[in-house]
């Protein structure tokens, strides 16, 4: 089932003794993301391209309780700390940010609350972790660099998708456009001329943790094919990088056609994927492509602005459960 903002179906009672005043009254935020071109790829030290959305946030505050709670309503969630698997993202984040400020993890409630939708491609995982981690340096009064908050998060992100590029926790971390190789330090991505997507929801949810372990398998079985693969989505998000930063944002339609032609072929895609992206470019779209995971998820369409109202509703009435658009640069 998916879970949307505010379909909480935790009927419990608030746990005893826990003073509950109005929810979030200084919430630490971090906003959703989208990849742009080089998803999978990235996992095999190929670059990719990811952008910030602030549309859709995450939010958390710590505050003072008479035990340790995590309320994540949002989620369905309301739990003692105690109870919380090993593998257990949003715990495991909680605990290494109290630690990493040097306190003990002694009477405090995590409250979370997020309008992401969970696997979608939109960063829900890592944008929840760095909420939480903000949460509690605030709470602490510490200041902490992004970089260590996305050390911090990696560690969720771990949890949630098993083996990933850290391209996620890394771009909600810095909030800005970064060009992200696994292993080093992000680059920022300069947008010389504004663009805008929208950015469809397919409504399908989609772990990230299957479609990444089906492109393992695949590799497994067949490296050269898949090594030339992501070689190939490699020299396009050089391609798309070089555009962004240079020249007429329009020309990264092509490339976005071409990225998802090699996602298909990585067989990261699906039909609703492909009904999406057809739908977007026959009514102007200058290219489009899944983001993400994928199988899923959501897709991206470049628009030029004055399409981008025609171009939502198309993917709309193609079965987008709904649509953000957004400007890259801005
Ligand atoms: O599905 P998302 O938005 O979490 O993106 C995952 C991106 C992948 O390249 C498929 C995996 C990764 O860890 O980079």
């Amino acid at each position: 089932m998916r879970l949307e903002a505010g379909s909480s179906s935790d009927s419990r009672e608030d746990p005893p003794g826990l003073s509950r005043g109005p929810r979030l009254v200084h919430p630490s935020v971090a906003v959703g993301k989208v990849i742009l071109f080089g998803e999978h790829a990235v996992v095999y030290g190929q670059p990719a391209l990811a952008v910030p959305v602030a549309a859709v946030t995450a939010r958390a505050e710590v505050r003072a309780a008479r035990g340790e709670w995590i309320d994540a309503r949002t989620f369905g969630r309301h739990y003692r700390l105690a109870q919380a698997t090993e593998r257990d993202p949003l715990a495991l984040a909680f605990r290494l940010a109290v630690e990493h400020c040097g306190q003990p993890l002694r009477n405090l409630e995590l409250v979370v609350e997020s309008t992401i939708p969970v696997a979608a491609g939109l960063g829900s995982g890592a944008a929840v972790a760095t909420a939480t981690v903000r949460a509690v340096a605030e709470h602490f009064g510490v200041h902490l660099a992004p970089e260590v908050v996305a050390a911090l998060t990696f560690e969720s992100e771990k949890l949630l998708h098993g083996k990933p590029s850290g391209i996620d926790n890394t771009v909600v971390a810095h909030e800005r456009p970064i060009v992200f190789v696994k292993g080093q330090p992000s680059e920022p991505l300069h947008v010389a001329r504004p663009f805008t997507i929208v950015i469809a929801d397919s409504g399908l949810a989609s772990p990230t943790r299957i479609t990444v372990g089906d492109v393992a398998a695949g590799h497994a079985q067949d490296p050269e094919r898949y090594q030339a693969l992501f070689a190939s989505i490699g020299a396009l998000v050089a391609r798309a990088r070089a555009i962004i930063e240079g020249a007429d944002p329009a020309l990264l339609g092509p490339v976005m056609d071409e990225n998802q032609r090699l996602l298909e072929a990585l067989g990261v895609s699906a039909e609703i994927n492909e009904r999406l992206c057809a739908a977007a470019r026959a009514v102007g779209a200058l290219g489009a492509k899944l983001s993400g995971g994928g199988r899923g998820g959501n897709v991206i369409a470049l628009v030029a602005p004055d399409s981008a109202d025609a171009v939502a509703a198309a993917l709309e009435a193609a079965g987008a459960r709904r649509t953000i658009t957004t400007q890259v640069g801005s």
